[in-house]
């Protein structure tokens, strides 16, 4: 049993490098950019509307807390172990061996997975780009077979997908609907992370800003068409005007679509050892980047849900040149500048998430829980060429029979995992000396405030909406039963960790980190929960079989 858990040690002088440290706060929240807005903004906005209404905003509030105290935890793992940046390497520190093969399980979900809803979007944006430009690809040959079957069992609006549907030629019985942009930028991006592109900072800036001004843009111009009647729309059910038409259970549905927004940012940990002053300039950037990312959500948001109907979001995979079209706001210049921007910022984070995948595989190989194959690297480009290749086909086989809703699930669910994982971790580390020029999570005791804060919340509430605990064990209710049995559980858990918070005087923020991303999780539908649990079971097999027995740990 205690082999399960074995732990890797990392000693001192692995965290002592030859790098420089030459980053500043405002370098670190360009990275942080760079790395979290891509498809999230340009692409799932659309769907997280559509879902959740206006009332949006809020899980964009949500979501930016709880990774902020994510983003902290994740901090203070790097400043302790800084040479593989992960959260798996973290976890086979503090948790053991079984917990960080789980954690480098979850992660294919965020990196692989996460590509092939970026990959789904780049897309979306490309199409629309040429048919700007007046050229028309056929609509089978731009979307994904099961989306397009959807929204025809669905009666969704969708022209595009109903088109794909009716019109794509029969391979026998079946129809034949690839999404072959998406295909095709999948084999490019893999050839490049193959042959080894060098990332450059200045381009980096250069990427960014050009991202950071076309979103201002359509701020500016969006604003002056926002019907402000579209901000509180009318239920049809009940006829009531509100800003969440579909209660929050609707907008807690949207949990996967928001928070894939904000993926990205614990890539930022890895520059620990490359920062001037990490103690403070890390946090601060950290932090400045997500708050940034929040206000732009929010400020999107808004202009979205003010100019154009929610409801029309249904399936839209380009929801921000979507509003410059024609039957929306009908600004044509608009819509090919953002389309534009859009392909090249999607296309950053489909590189950088191409990369990190086989440096993860690479580590995890290393350490003998993978096959020793993912350590190759190409004797001429000096890149780990199996597994880069490997990734390519990860991501691109379920291309050609997944869809954007289900893949979008998928890696926030798994993402989400991790991060719970990682906050964890953080309160099981045990306290250290103060080394100046590292950064350390302030520890400010969560025994008496975590609890307070908690029960105060749940007493809150329940004075504010006591006919929602008097609902709280109707779970058959079709609309909001698996969110009512979600937080059910979450505040069970809750109340288990304000015994473990009393008992053991936990450290406050990475308790908070925790808790705010289970909350994140009572979002999560029930067949979200199914095939997490599916891909988990696979996950364990295969370590079972292999991983336990070549652990480099075992053999030691
Ligand atoms: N946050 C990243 C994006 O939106 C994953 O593309």
């Amino acid at each position: 049993m205690s082999q399960l858990f074995r732990r890797k040690i990392y000693s001192d002088s692995d965290t002592s490098t030859s790098l420089h440290r030459v980053l500043g706060v405002w370098d670190i929240v360009f990275f942080g950019i760079a790395a979290i807005i891509g498809a999230g903004s340009f692409s799932s906005l659309g769907e997280a509307v559509f879902r959740g209404g206006p009332g949006v905003i809020l899980l964009y509030l949500i979501c930016g807390f709880a990774c902020g105290f994510t983003a902290l935890c994740y901090a203070e793992f790097a400043s302790r172990i800084p040479t593989a940046g992960s959260a798996y390497t973290y976890a086979y520190a503090s948790f053991g061996e079984l917990i960080a093969w789980v954690i480098g399980w979850a992660l294919i979900m965020e990196y692989s997975f996460g590509n092939i809803y970026v990959a789904f979007s780049w897309s979306d944006y490309f199409t629309s780009f040429l048919e700007r430009l007046g050229m028309h690809i056929p609509d089978y040959l731009t979307c994904s077979y099961t989306e397009a079957k959807k929204a025809f069992m669905n009666g969704s609006e969708n022209k595009e997908l109903i088109n794909a549907w009716k019109n794509a030629p029969l391979l026998g019985s079946l129809k034949l609907i690839v999404d072959v942009p998406a295909l095709v930028i999948n084999g490019l991006i893999t050839w490049l992370c193959y042959i080894g592109v060098k990332e450059s900072k200045n381009f980096n800036n250069v990427l960014v800003l050009l991202k950071l001004a076309v979103i201002v843009l359509i701020i500016l111009v969006g604003f002056a068409y926002i019907n402000t009647d579209n901000w509180t729309p009318v239920n049809p059910e009940t006829q009531v005007a509100s800003f969440m038409p579909n209660g929050f259970a609707g907008v807690m549905s949207a949990v996967s679509g928001v928070f894939f927004a904000y993926i990205g940012f614990d890539a930022l940990s890895v520059l620990s050892e490359e920062t001037k002053d990490p103690q403070r300039t890390l946090p601060k950037g950290m932090i400045i980047s997500l708050v940034l990312c929040t206000f732009i959500y929010i400020a999107l948001t808004l202009v979205l849900t003010g100019m154009v109907d929610y409801r029309k979001f249904d399936g839209v995979g380009d929801p921000l040149s979507f509003i410059f079209e024609k039957s929306n706001a009908n600004v044509a210049w608009m819509e090919l500048v953002v389309s534009f921007v859009a392909i090249i910022a999607i296309t950053t984070v489909l590189l950088v998430f191409q990369m990190g995948q086989p440096r993860i595989w690479y580590a995890m190989s290393r350490d003998g829980l993978m096959s020793p194959k993912f350590q190759t690297v190409h004797p001429k480009y000096k890149t780990p060429s199996y597994a880069t290749v490997v990734t390519g086909i990860v991501v691109g086989i379920p291309i050609l029979f997944t869809d954007k809703s289900f893949i979008l699930d998928f890696t926030s669910i798994g993402t989400i995992f991790a991060f719970v994982l990682v906050c964890a971790g953080v309160l099981m580390l045990p306290a250290k000396e103060k080394i100046k020029g590292r950064f350390h999570l302030p520890y400010i005791n969560g025994k008496i405030i975590f609890p307070v804060i908690f029960l105060g919340s749940l007493i809150g509430f329940y004075f504010w909406q006591p006919e929602f605990f008097n609902t709280l064990m109707d779970w058959n209710d079709p609309k909001e039963g698996e969110f009512r049995a979600s937080i059910f559980f979450f505040i069970l858990i809750n109340l288990v960790l304000c015994i473990f918070a009393f008992i053991k005087n936990f450290s406050l923020i990475p308790l908070v980190g925790l808790s705010s991303c289970l909350y994140l999780l009572t979002g999560m539908s029930h067949d979200n929960w199914f095939w997490f649990g599916l891909w988990f079971a696979i996950g364990l097999i295969i370590y079972f079989c292999y991983g336990y027995r070549n652990s480099k740990l075992r053999k030691a």
